[in-house]
């Protein structure tokens, strides 16, 4: 791997202790404005200054984040269908790695659909946006999506992850699933988890606990965090069971602490 690569990967998991928590605010790209999301720059500036990384598109990049931020960006660039077809999703190249280079991202997503109808198209897309990556030194972030009617379990999540990384991917984002040592076991790179619909603060951090102590190596939440009661608390408890180890309930007491107005 050059030195490029492993630069750009540095900015994105953290050398300090090779964990990273990302914050996801890239559902716009096929769910239009989001609870949450809907006043972008409202939500997300004050939760950028406690993001390793920030995974959102082009058009809310350029649009909603000032140039001078100094968190590391993951561009999306793939995309194509919307949360109206979700049982046919179908995605291609939306960001040419270029525009992704000049837009200075640390990294790249997409989404690969195993087991979808459209998998080999999102597959072999997949693919070839690798070669790109590698010509650049990119890295590109696998996003194992599921379909509304596929089952969400340890197997299909070790499959999907296994194929995203054999395929090049250098970092997977997949959803916690019970049995996730099993995921993260058989996938060659690191493994980070979405956080999928919004839970009970306390359940969603129970979730990163989890999959941190099963192997992941962060999260990479959205709704858990903006669609939190206050989500500058709650991406600094995600923080703390990501980088301090906190256990679920020091988590939890620590996201108390802070929305009842602590620093
Ligand atoms: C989905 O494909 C998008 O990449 C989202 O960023 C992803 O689902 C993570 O967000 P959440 O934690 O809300 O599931």
């Amino acid at each position: 791997m050059d030195w490029g690569m492993r630069n750009r990967l540095s900015k994105i998991i953290k050398p300090k202790d090779g964990r990273t928590v990302m914050l996801a605010v890239d559902h716009g790209y096929f769910m239009g404005p989001t609870t949450g999301l809907d006043y972008f720059q409202k939500m997300v500036n004050p939760l950028i200054p406690h993001a390793d990384t920030l995974m959102l598109t082009r058009g809310a990049l350029r649009n909603w984040v000032e140039p001078t931020v100094e968190v590391p960006i993951v561009l999306r660039v793939s995309g194509g269908t919307s949360i109206l077809n979700e049982n046919l999703l179908h995605e291609g190249e939306v960001l040419g790695i270029k525009d992704a280079i000049r837009l200075n991202a640390s990294g790249v997503a997409w989404s690969v659909l195993v087991g979808a109808k459209y998998e080999r198209d999102t597959i072999l897309g997949f693919t070839k946006y690798i070669d790109r990556c590698e010509k650049y030194g990119i890295p590109m972030i696998a996003v194992t999506a599921v379909g509304k009617d596929m089952v969400r379990d340890a197997r299909y999540m070790s499959l999907a992850s296994r194929m995203a990384a054999e395929l090049g991917a250098h970092i997977v984002k997949t959803y916690f699933v019970e049995g996730f040592e099993k995921v993260v076991d058989t996938c060659p790179v690191p493994i980070v988890i979405a956080g999928g619909k919004k839970l009970p603060e306390p359940d969603a951090l129970k979730m990163a606990y989890d999959a941190i102590q099963a192997g992941a190596i962060g999260v990479d939440m959205g709704r858990n965090i903006f669609q939190s009661e206050d989500p500058v608390a709650m991406i600094q408890a995600v923080n703390s069971v990501v980088h301090d180890n906190h256990s679920p309930q020091e988590a939890f007491d620590l996201f108390n602490k802070l929305k009842s107005g602590g620093q």
